[in-house]
């Protein structure tokens, strides 16, 4: 005869692996794929200039297509800290062994509402390799993580162009290079677009507000990615200080349809949508 507890344990267990809506993964399962199906291929965030949403797009992607999270970013307030990972707390660093002893991170669970992640910590700063070293030893890490998780690896980057941006860059089935609408940001896009077009690029407007003001700068990414061939996603809308103010370590897109952040989700879906497109078109 079962006794209650295990009677109870089995319903939890039921319940824990049915598909929750709006939990990590389910959005990619929504337009019929799985994980698997994207495991070994490698998306990464990047732009030549900081604070333009490349942390957002990365946990969210992530997050949405089930991936594992790797965060490049040694300085603070990127994914790791966001995630809740809290580098001072701890003893090891993941990546700092990756690059010293080649040891190949197990990441962290995010469980059903936030990315899988390998974290990164400050000092990974003073052990960045050359580009090229860099690159093999992130070919690598995706491989591994690939065959071990049947995940995809996204990797979100420190801004500009050291080898800790290009490396990744040159490991990528994707590059999202996020861009805004405005004087410095266009100037840093184009630059971005000239220096990268060789990469597989997909630019990705960020805060994107739909005002008159905006159609110059819109003009100028036209120009500029026509000339360079490179594809456009679908704009995220820009959600000016309701984003900065959110402290929860859920991704956005996990949470349920809201009146206030229903926009996001629906622009951060249609971006990995575009992104996940372009990495099965060139597969
Ligand atoms: N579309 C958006 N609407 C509102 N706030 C945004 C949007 N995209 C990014 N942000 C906010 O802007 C800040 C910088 O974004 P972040 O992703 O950290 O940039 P980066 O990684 O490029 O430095 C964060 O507080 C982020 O939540
Ligand atoms: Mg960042």
């Amino acid at each position: 005869m079962t006794t209650p507890v295990k009677g109870a344990r089995k319903i939890m267990l039921a319940r824990i692996d049915a598909p929750v809506p709006y939990s990590k993964g389910a959005w990619l399962r929504s337009v019929g794929l799985n994980p698997v199906d994207l495991a070994g291929k490698v998306f990464t965030s990047a732009s030549y200039k900081g604070g333009i949403g490349k942390t957002l797009i990365a946990y969210e992607l992530a997050f949405l297509i089930d991936g594992i999270l790797v965060d490049l970013d040694w300085d603070k307030g990127g994914a790791t800290v966001k995630w809740g990972y809290d580098p001072d707390l701890r003893v090891n660093a993941p990546l700092v062994d990756l690059v010293e002893k080649g040891r190949i991170p197990k990441p962290l669970s995010g469980q059903l509402w936030r990315p899988d992640l390998v974290p990164c910590t400050p000092d990974l700063k003073y052990v960045v390799p050359p580009a090229k070293k860099f690159t093999d030893i992130l070919v690598k890490l995706a491989q591994e993580l690939g065959e071990k998780y049947q995940k995809a690896v996204v990797f979100d980057t420190h801004p500009g162009g050291g080898p800790e941006a290009f490396a990744p860059m040159a490991t990528s089935n994707v590059v999202l290079g996020v861009v805004e609408l405005g004087q410095q940001e266009m100037s840093a896009g184009e630059q971005m677009v000239d220096e990268l077009k060789a990469y597989p690029l997909l630019l990705v407007p960020n805060r994107v507000t739909g005002t008159a003001q905006e159609d110059r700068y819109l003009d100028w990414l036209d120009r500029v990615t026509e000339e360079a061939g490179v594809p456009v996603a679908p704009p995220i809308t820009d959600m000016r200080h309701w984003v900065k103010v959110r402290k929860s370590r859920m991704a956005i897109t996990a949470n349920r349809p809201t009146a206030r952040f229903e926009r996001l989700r629906q622009d951060l879906q249609a971006v990995a949508g575009a992104a996940v497109s372009y990495v099965r078109a060139a597969a």
